[in-house]
């Protein structure tokens, strides 16, 4: 598949099998958050990767709690990502989604499914989520943008039409 194809053919996966993710492909989808660009290349942005099962389950408790459910809003990938950003840095909010946005079309590069997941910002303004990023070594005062969940699709997703307008003046 070209590039283009690629991030044409992208559909939010929900539905993943148990196989985890290799390391390397962890660590690409934090690189691939990692290289995009960012307002006067200030970089305001943090990633968090999480494969451990009990870690996983605490953020999905937390993000479930926000929604007042007691399902998985995680659909049982088994790799989380969030992207937080330093609210004091005026482009973080487009920075942190645009990095999010870098890592989904990662995860499709790699032959995997993705979902970008919300609430990140109630969940890790929570004491527990607070004590997760210290146990990452990440800043407590970065503003949760968002999940992206990653694992090995269960069922393909379909790509849905596309409708938001567009404008070309030639
Ligand atoms: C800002 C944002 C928040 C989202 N939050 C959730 C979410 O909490 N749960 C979920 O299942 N999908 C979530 N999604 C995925 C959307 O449901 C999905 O992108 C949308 O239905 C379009 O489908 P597609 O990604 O397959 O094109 C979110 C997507 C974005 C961009």
């Amino acid at each position: 598949m070209t590039p283009i194809e690629l991030l044409l053919d992208r559909a939010s996966c929900k539905t993943y099998t148990t196989q985890p993710l290799l390391e390397d492909e962890v660590r690409l989808i934090l690189q691939a958050g990692q290289a995009a660009p960012s307002g006067r290349n200030r970089q305001p942005t943090a990633f968090l990767a999480v494969t451990d099962p009990e870690i996983r389950r605490t953020l999905s408790r937390l993000n479930a709690e926000v929604l007042h459910t007691d399902a998985d809003p995680f659909y049982q990938a088994p790799a989380v990502f969030a992207v937080l950003a330093d609210p004091a840095v005026s482009t973080y909010l487009y920075d942190g989604s645009l990095a999010a946005g870098q890592m989904l079309l990662a995860a499709s590069a790699l032959g995997l499914g993705s979902c970008w997941i919300h609430r990140a910002k109630e969940v890790f303004a929570t004491d527990q989520g607070k004590a997760i990023l210290e146990k990452a070594g990440l800043p407590l005062d970065y503003e949760g943008i968002g999940f992206v969940i990653a694992g090995h699709p269960a069922q393909q997703p379909a790509v849905k039409a596309k409708t938001s307008r567009v404008g070309y003046l030639k």
